[in-house]
């Protein structure tokens, strides 16, 4: 068996702890979300988010480690999750990362989430993807381009000067009352509509430039709701012109950053990446373009603790590992991976 890792994930409303072998194989995977809790309030209220954790948090690890069929003792690593995310729910996981390494010795590793969202590309037992690459992070935080020359050496191209994606899908769906989160919900709803009925911008920014800006595209939906009717089907198109519009923007600059770095390497990841059309129209570039195209399973797009564990394991790979100084960061960016510091 390859070394074990247990990752812990607490940056936003998901209580998570898995076990992970030899980086790839998935031992468990505990999820405890906390959406039921948000819902009402259409978006995560941080405090909550963090009482929250605090009362999941032990029962998820315990949880993990049994379906593992492990125990602290026979562990490798632990990588916890240290930032981005909300500074008090990130800091039940760092918290509890720290005291489990005290307790037995063993080596903590801490990962930025948003790398972490790329490693679930290594789960299971499909090919193991190489760099360089081009990676694509569309979360609901999110929306940043990367060049990854190796592992834990990774150049933040792009990323967005006002909201992110998942952020945006989340906004819309909670103006057109389907609910949260409302990705899903868009998602669903889009295959029941036209995505060339309702005219919407796209925002490519000045040329020579990876960013991304959504906030134009939220306004124009939100003003045409306004205006413009609220049957289903009315929605139904307002939804998936929108879901066009995003991937649009978000396919175009992953082939020009590609065509610009000269790469046929393309990882997607982030819970935006579970999106249906997202996931077509990037294979259908890939195909055009020759890339070797890795996009993870459903299950390991949205946030998780094996793709934190996957991480840290090939960090520990590396000799990586951290003091019990390690920090929550609430701001840490995806350049800096603070897995090699
Ligand atoms: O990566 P993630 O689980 O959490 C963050 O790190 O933010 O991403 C959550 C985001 C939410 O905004 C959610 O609406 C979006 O991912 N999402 C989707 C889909 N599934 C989840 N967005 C579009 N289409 C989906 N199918
Ligand atoms: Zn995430």
């Amino acid at each position: 068996m390859g070394q074990l890792v247990l990752g812990i994930e607490t940056s936003c409303d998901e209580t998570a702890a898995a076990v992970v072998s030899g980086g790839r194989v998935v031992a468990s995977n505990v999820i405890a979300s906390q959406a039921g809790l948000h819902r009402r309030y259409g978006g995560v209220v941080p405090e909550l988010a963090s009482r929250r954790h605090l009362e999941s948090i032990l029962p998820v690890v315990d949880r993990a480690l049994h379906e593992a069929g492990t125990g602290l003792a026979a562990l490798d690593g632990i990588a916890v999750t240290y930032g981005p995310g909300l500074a008090g729910a990130l800091l039940v996981g760092v918290s509890v990362a720290k005291s489990l390494c005290l307790a037995t010795g063993c080596p903590l590793i801490g990962v930025n989430h948003l790398e972490g969202h790329l490693y679930a590309n290594f789960l299971g037992s499909g090919p193991e993807p190489s760099f360089p690459a081009v990676c694509l992070v569309v979360s609901g935080g999110h929306t940043d381009l990367v060049y990854v020359e190796d592992h834990g050496r990774l150049i933040l191209e792009g990323m967005t000067r006002d909201d992110a994606a998942g952020e945006v899908f989340d906004k819309l769906a909670r103006a057109m009352g389907l609910g949260y989160p409302g990705g899903p919900l868009i998602d669903a709803l889009s295959r029941e509509g036209d995505a060339y009925a309702v005219p919407l911008p796209r925002s490519y920014l000045e040329p020579g430039t990876f960013d991304f800006s959504f906030s134009g595209l939220k306004t124009a939906c939100l003003l045409h709701l306004e205006k413009g009717g609220r049957t289903r089907q009315e929605l139904a198109d307002l939804a998936a012109s929108f879901q066009r519009a995003v991937a649009d923007v978000l396919v175009t600059r992953t082939v020009a950053l590609c065509r610009a770095r000269e790469v046929r390497r393309v990882l997607v990841a982030g819970g935006v990446a579970a999106n249906t059309l997202l996931r077509s129209e990037l294979a259908r570039a890939g195909a055009a373009g020759g890339w070797e195209l890795f996009i993870p399973s459903l299950e390991y797009c949205t946030d998780n603790a094996a793709m934190i564990a996957s991480c840290g394991a090939y960090a520990r790979r590396r000799g990586v590992s951290h003091g019990l100084h390690l920090n929550a960061m609430a701001n840490l960016p995806l350049g800096r991976s603070g897995c090699d510091e």
